[in-house]
């Protein structure tokens, strides 16, 4: 939270966090988005997830203003980003697209396999990539050949949260691999005694691959740079 606050105070653009109590009820969760709605200051709202198991996420996000609905995750701006409507497009996937747009990696034609099936990354990633003509297939917990798909595709977009989980050696000769994860392994030589590593096996698929985000660093400052676009 900080760091998005940060980034907006340096854009010039207002914010308010507002703090609640991890032990909120739903109706006092609902009603204090309700007040974001209808606060004239206020033009998007990002509920900050994962929500304390208590709370009813969906149903706290479809409280959200779509019009207010910076991270694109209301049911009305998801299935408008399905149909290929303008909308706000959740700021991970739009940011992968911004990317590969600014790298000029062309996407149409392209084999694209994305690991990871979440409403926030996965799931829209899918559908902003079969937006831009790419062949889309979403690998998840269950695929039972992801070597073979990984070693298929020309794009690779990997959001799973597993460190080294995508071996380099699946990397095809000149992919371009998007790494979304951010995982903590322990790292007694750093001085804070870990360090954060993406899925994908980075040194080895640096190898094979014509471009390759690094983690930190890649991905990541983009969400933010999204979020204050959108
Ligand atoms: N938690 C992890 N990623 C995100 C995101 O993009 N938006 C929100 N609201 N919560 C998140």
């Amino acid at each position: 939270m900080a760091s998005k606050k940060k980034a907006c105070a340096k854009a010039g653009i207002f914010s308010l966090e507002v703090d609640l109590d991890k032990d909120i009820t739903q109706e006092k969760l609902i009603e204090e988005i309700k007040k974001l709605n209808s606060d004239n200051r206020i033009n998007g709202i990002l509920l900050q997830l994962p929500l304390p198991k208590h709370l009813d996420e969906h149903a706290a996000l479809e409280a959200i203003s779509p019009e207010k609905d910076v991270d694109g995750f209301h049911p009305i701006n998801v299935g408008k980003l399905y149909i290929g409507l303008d909308t706000f497009v959740p700021c991970t996937p739009k940011g992968i697209i911004e990317i590969l747009k600014r790298y000029n990696i062309s996407i149409s034609g392209k084999n694209a396999v994305v690991v990871g099936r979440s409403n926030i990354v996965g799931k829209p990633i899918a559908a902003l990539l079969m937006k831009e003509n790419a062949t889309v297939t979403i690998a998840h917990s269950k695929t039972q050949n992801l070597p073979e798909l990984v070693k298929n595709s020309d794009i690779v977009v990997s959001a799973i949260g597993k460190p080294y989980f995508i071996k380099g050696e699946w990397i095809k000769e000149g992919a371009v691999v998007i790494d979304v994860g951010i995982n903590s392994v322990d790292d007694p030589s750093s001085p804070k005694g870990y360090r954060l590593v993406g899925d994908v096996e980075f040194e080895e698929a640096s190898k094979r691959a014509s471009y390759i985000t690094p983690v930190p660093g890649g991905v990541g400052p983009m969400t933010i740079a999204m979020l204050l676009s959108n």
